[in-house]
């Protein structure tokens, strides 16, 4: 009998890539999702890569009544991957208190139901906005989180005190939470993929719609930073790499490997490259010239951030395996299917 694992916001771009892992590996998922930010063609698209269409409910998290009424339909749920959150930094600052009430009050509602429903065991999105500009690179999982840049950060630093404090306060509860670097590109078939509404906030979907006419010219925010060569420093993981991590999680909770009943993994790739070498990647890997043009910091953007991922190497048993130029490709591959580019 295949366990049965609820993802909330799993028609997301990093949720539907691990419904896709998770069903591979041979688990049951059941998707919740308000589809505020994800389309429901999602779910037959994940259908065509793993051959099976996951069951889906459609409601927001922040409903106590219909989160609850979810779980007593449906019972014998081992483990939750929770992505399901507000994620625009940016639209976060306009308007804190909808990215409070949704992204905190949805894991409240889930943590309660998990006690209710005796489901044990938790996989949190967490990201590493949560450590800010670090005084000392690479990052470690030791590294002093720092006051967020953003109220959507600060949703993720206070989720992190929340569910560290439940696991303590209810010992029936167990959680790991996954910091995420910069997640890029798209499942190789290109039938998943980010897909931003509206103008794109992050480098990669600007980069690819840029390429594919939607944009005029990329802007690079800054190349005045303290850097190699004057653009800020990210550490870019691929989703697919992403998304296997979040399968080793769940494992490792299932099997009672944790060693701990909160622990805390950082997933990147260990390798910090700056903006203007993902403008050549993507040149190099797709052949396509990029029109960019330098322009002013963007407020609120760190200068350079990279994982030390020995950690999770070694502790979790994950690491990264896709590389830059790879990763791009697939994500050009994404956007031209997206806009029926040949
Ligand atoms: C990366 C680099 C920009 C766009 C954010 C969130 C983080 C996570 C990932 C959710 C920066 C530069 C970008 C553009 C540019 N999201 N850039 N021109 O800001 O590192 O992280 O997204 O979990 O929590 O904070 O990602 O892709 O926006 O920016 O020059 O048009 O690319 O300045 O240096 P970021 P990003």
């Amino acid at each position: 009998m295949a366990k049965k694992i609820l993802v909330t916001g799993g028609t997301g771009y990093i949720g539907s890539h691990t419904v896709v892992e998770l069903q591979e590996s041979g688990y049951e998922v059941v998707i919740v999702d308000d589809l505020s930010n994800s389309s429901i063609d999602v779910l037959d698209n994940i259908a065509k890569i793993s051959g099976t269409k996951p069951a889906f409910e459609q409601f927001n998290l922040a409903d106590k009544e219909k989160t609850s009424d979810f779980f007593k339909r449906n019972q014998g749920i081992e483990a939750i991957i929770h992505f399901a959150a507000f994620k625009a930094v940016g639209e976060s600052v306009q308007i804190p208190l909808n990215y409070y009430r949704n992204n905190l009050v949805s894991l409240m509602n889930l943590l309660d139901c998990q006690r209710e429903f005796n489901v044990p065991n938790m996989v949190f999105s967490s990201s590493c906005t949560v450590y800010g500009q670090p005084e000392k690179l690479p990052v470690t999982e030791a590294t002093p989180r720092k006051d967020a840049e953003s109220p959507y950060g600060n949703t993720k630093r206070v989720s992190e005190d929340i569910l560290q404090d439940s696991v303590k306060a209810y010992p029936e509860l167990k959680a790991i939470a996954l910091r995420y670097f910069n997640p890029i590109g798209a499942h190789p078939s290109a039938l998943i993929g980010e897909l931003p509404l509206g103008v794109p906030q992050n480098l990669v979907p600007f980069i690819t719609q840029t390429a594919a006419g939607l944009r005029d010219e990329l802007k690079v925010f800054g190349d005045d930073y303290n850097t190699p060569d004057g653009s800020a420093v990210r550490d870019y993981i691929n989703v697919v790499d992403l998304a296997k991590a979040h399968v080793t999680a769940i494992a490792r909770l299932l099997d009672g490997k944790n060693k701990a009943n909160y622990e805390i993994f950082n997933l990147g790739t260990g390798d910090g490259l700056s903006v203007l070498e993902v403008v050549k990647g993507f040149e190099r890997a797709t052949g396509e010239k990029l029109n960019y043009k330098i322009v002013e910091r963007r407020a609120g953007d760190v200068e350079q951030i990279w994982a030390d991922t020995t950690y999770a190497n070694e502790e979790l048993g994950w690491k990264a395996e896709k590389g830059l130029d790879e990763t791009l490709l697939s994500a050009w591959n994404w956007e031209k299917k997206v806009r029926g580019i040949e």
